[in-house]
C-alpha cells in the first residue's frame, strides 16, 4: 500500500490496494492511521460493487443511520448521491456542514464512491476543523470555548426545510429525500470537541445543523455562527476533491466539514454513499 498525502490542510491518496478483495487486519490498521493522520482519504481507480463498498465501510465501523435518505434498492445501507444532467433542483448539500451532527452518536466518518463523474465541476470541498481549531484568533477562541451547540436537521430536512418535496426549487430532484417532522428533534453536543481516537479538538459542525447555543440569546447565537462559518471554511483550512470515476474517498466527521459545488450543468453525477457509526 502506497500512501501519499496531498498537498493541502488535510487529504491523502492511497494506491496499490485493490478495495473489491478482502483486507487483511494490518492493512485495515494501516488505513484507520492514516485516516486518523490525514482526516480525507482518496483511494483511485477501485472497481466496487455494493457489496465491496459495504464490507470496506464495515472494516471500520458499525453502518450509520441514514434518516433521510431512502437506500439504493441493491443495498439497505447504501445511499445515492445523485443529480440528473437536466435537473433544475436547488443543489444538494452546498453548504458547509459535518454528516448528520443532529444525532446523539453521529457518524465518525463517510464513504463516497464516485460512480457516474461529469467531465469538470462537482468537485467536493473539505475543510480541517483540528487545524481551524488550532489557529483559532484569541478573539474568537474565547467567544466560542466552553460552547454547548443545539443541533437539528429542520433546516434541511423538515416540511418547510431546504430539501421539503413542498417548496418549487426541489420539483424533479432525483436523490431520495425522506422529509419528516422528525428534522425538528434537537441534540446537543460541545463546539469544541476532542476526537474520539485522537484526543484531538475540533470545531464540530457549522450553521446547517446547529440551531444555536444554549449559553447565547438566538441573537447571539446567530451572529456567532456566521462569524464562525466564515472562519471555519477560510482557504487556509481547505482541500478542493476533484473526482474521478472508480474513486472512493473516505473522510472523518469529526476531523472536516465538506460540501458539495456544481459547475456540471447538463451532466450526471452519481455517486454511492455509506455512513461508519462508531464500534459499540
Ligand atoms: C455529501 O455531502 O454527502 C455529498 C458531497 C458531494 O456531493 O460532493
Amino acid at each position: 500500500m502506497h500512501i501519499r498525502a496531498i498537498e493541502a490542510p488535510c487529504g491523502a491518496e492511497i494506491s496499490n490496494v485493490d478495495l473489491s478483495q478482502e483486507l487483511s487486519t494490518e492493512q485495515v490498521g494501516e488505513i484507520r492511521q492514516a485516516w486518523l493522520k490525514y482526516h480525507v482519504l482518496v483511494f483511485p481507480e477501485q472497481n466496487l460493487s455494493v457489496d465491496d463498498l459495504a464490507r470496506f465501510t464495515l472494516y471500520f465501523g458499525n453502518f450509520g443511520e441514514d434518516p433521510f435518505f431512502n437506500s439504493i434498492e441493491e443495498h439497505s445501507n447504501i445511499a445515492a448521491i445523485r443529480r440528473d444532467a437536466d435537473e433544475k433542483t436547488s443543489l444538494f448539500a452546498e453548504n458547509w456542514h459535518t454528516d448528520w451532527s443532529f444525532q446523539p452518536k453521529p457518524p465518525i466518518g463517510t464513504c463516497l464512491y464516485g460512480i457516474k463523474i461529469p467531465p469538470n465541476g462537482g468537485d467536493t470541498l473539505f475543510a480541517n476543523q483540528h487545524k481551524a481549531y488550532d489557529d483559532l484568533p484569541a478573539d474568537l477562541k474565547s467567544k466560542i470555548e466552553n460552547l454547548t451547540a443545539i443541533h437539528s436537521a429542520a433546516s434541511g430536512y423538515s416540511p418547510d426545510g431546504l430539501y421539503s418535496d413542498q417548496k418549487e426549487h426541489n420539483v424533479g430532484r432525483s436523490m431520495d429525500i425522506v422529509v419528516s417532522d422528525e428534522a425538528r428533534r434537537t441534540h446537543t453536543h460541545p463546539l469544541i470537541r476532542p476526537h474520539t481516537e485522537t484526543g484531538r479538538p475540533a470545531i464540530y459542525s457549522t450553521a446547517g445543523y446547529i440551531e444555536r447555543f444554549e449559553e447565547l440569546s438566538e441573537k447571539e447565537s446567530k451572529a456567532l455562527l456566521k462569524e464562525l462559518y466564515r472562519y471555519q471554511s477560510s482557504n487556509q483550512f481547505v482541500y478542493r476533491h476533484q473526482w474521478q470515476p472508480n474513486m472512493l474517498v473516505m473522510w472523518d466527521n469529526r476531523s472536516v466539514l465538506h460540501k458539495a459545488t456544481s459547475g456540471y450543468e447538463g451532466h450526471n453525477r452519481l455517486l454511492h454513499r455509506t455512513t461508519i457509526a462508531e464500534f459499540e
